[in-house]
């Protein structure tokens, strides 16, 4: 396991390049199960996550090749496997989008249930109900999902959920919806500009789609889709995560490709908080040249502040001026930055959906532990924008969805370590006070090597107490 060890203080300053979206490319290349002959990805982005679709996807009789760094090749070889295991989605919630492509296009689908996540509960029962809609058998044995239809036929469907829209759910419903007979509609469909890329692909494989980016979708299904090329927007999170980087650190960012388009809500609350963003030739600078203000931020589905921005905001608005409410309303428990963010000298309540933020004038370099990708990224953030060394902990959470950000973060004149996480690899500042620490019980770590040192890390050093 390797973790990352920041010296904070330094300004990012020049330019670099936004990858392609994670959370279009895991649908997309799903996708291609619906067509006969191959299709080609570009801006497919070098993440774990799609490693582990990629390998999902050759499980499910689809020959998946790498042709260049960001190019991807798909294209079925063996139309019979229909079961998804346990094992590959279980590493990654997105898997489930195979469901509603598999189903379609084999009649059958026998798709692993994901399980426990630790930004909340996340149940894909509006998934399953809209599959149902379409005249899908639906049950659920031994964990796992079991979908099957001679043929599906087109419906009416409400796709609202508790909390809104869901991205993943439209995505699976839409997937299935342009092979079924006749004409399907979606009402509540989720907008997202990853949900529209998708859209965009299987209009492109011959599907017939109306109303993409609006919560009404009109498709008239097809008997057939055909293999095509097509290039997989650029990451609006990722780009929102470097903007805030930019921002933390006091220095001028230049994102190459950033389409400000699919993030106007967020470019409107950065402004909002003090941060320059100027549009540029082929994308957008982001700049700390102003004092940090204070600002309250609901993240909500599209075009809200997405909630997958959430995180890294919330370390933004620590170092503002004044009181913030950061609310999350699509997934409320998604708060497990924040105990971690007051480890660098946050100063954060949480109150049921909403973290308070009260702004300090220093964040301190401290051990903290990442719990799942976009936490992660936040404290990356403050890392960067702390006094002295940090170590962030299992970033493994951090490589399923950011595409070498340590790289991109040093290219820019971070100074930010990928080390193997061992003691021996502990900043000197951080080390001795581990070693010297009285051990104590805590839950949820993993052991990774030596005498128990990993659970010292996660207290507060001694002279500090
Ligand atoms: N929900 C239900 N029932 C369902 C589906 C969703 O109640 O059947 C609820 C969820 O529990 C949540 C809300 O509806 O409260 C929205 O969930 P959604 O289905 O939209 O989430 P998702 O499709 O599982 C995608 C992204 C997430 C992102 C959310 C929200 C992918 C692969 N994942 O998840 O991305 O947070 O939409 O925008 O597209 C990330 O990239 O870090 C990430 C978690």
């Amino acid at each position: 396991m390797d973790m990352f060890v920041v010296r904070g203080g330094k300004p990012l300053v020049g330019r670099v390049a936004v990858s392609g979206a994670k959370n279009a490319a895991l649908p997309i290349m799903a996708a291609t199960l619906l067509a006969d002959g191959s299709s080609r990805l570009a801006g497919v982005p070098d993440l774990v996550d799609v490693a582990t679709l990629a390998e999902l996807l050759r499980s499910l009789g689809v020959h998946v090749e790498r042709t260049n760094a960001d190019g991807m090749e798909l294209s079925v070889v063996d139309t019979k496997p229909w079961v998804a295991d346990y094992e590959l989605v279980r590493r990654m919630r997105a898997g489930v989008c195979v469901l509603g492509p598999l189903l379609a296009s084999r009649g059958r689908a026998c798709v692993s249930l994901p399980g426990g996540c630790n930004i909340g509960h996340r149940p894909i029962d509006v998934h399953l109900k809209g599959l149902a809609a379409l005249g899908a058998d639906i049950r659920i044995e031994n964990g796992y999902v079991i979908a099957t239809a001679t043929q599906l036929q087109g419906a009416d469907i409400y796709l609202g959920g508790p909390f809104g829209s869901t991205v993943t759910g439209t995505c699976n419903v839409l997937s299935a919806a342009v092979l079924a007979n006749g004409v399907t509609t979606i009402e509540a469909a989720a907008c997202e500009p990853e949900v529209v890329d998708l859209g965009n692909l299987l209009i492109k494989m011959g599907a017939r789609i109306e109303g993409l980016g609006t919560p009404f979708l009109r498709i008239e299904g097809v008997a057939s889709l055909a293999g095509v090329e097509h290039t997989i927007i650029r990451d609006r999170i990722e780009a929102a995560t470097l903007m805030i980087a930019a921002a933390l650190t006091r220095g001028r960012v230049e994102l190459e490709g950033v389409c400000l388009h699919h993030m106007t809500a967020v470019v409107e609350k950065l402004r909002e908080i003090g941060v320059v963003l100027e549009r540029c030739d082929n994308g957008a600078i982001a700049a700390g040249e102003n004092r940090l203000v204070a600002s309250d931020c609901i993240a909500l589905p599209y075009p809200g502040i997405p909630t997958d921005i959430q995180a890294q905001l919330m370390a933004l608005l620590c170092c503002a001026d004044g009181l913030s409410i950061v609310t999350d309303k699509v997934f409320p428990d998604r708060f497990m930055h924040a105990p971690e963010l007051v480890r660098l000298g946050a100063r954060i309540r949480r109150e049921s959906a909403s973290a308070i933020i009260n702004g300090v004038d220093r964040l301190s370099g401290a051990c903290v532990m990442a719990s799942d990708l976009r936490a992660s990224a936040a404290l990356v953030l403050a890392s960067l924008a702390a006094e002295g060394d940090s170590v962030v902990r299992r970033i493994y959470h951090l490589d399923r969805g950011y595409e070498r950000l340590d790289d991109k973060l040093r290219q820019l004149g971070a100074d930010i370590r990928r080390v193997r996480d061992a003691p021996e690899n502990m900043p000197g500042t951080l080390h001795s006070e581990i070693l010297s620490d009285q051990l104590v019980d805590t839950d949820d770590v993993q052991p990774i090597s030596g005498p128990n040192w990993h659970r010292a890390a996660s207290r507060t050093p001694r002279q500090l107490s």
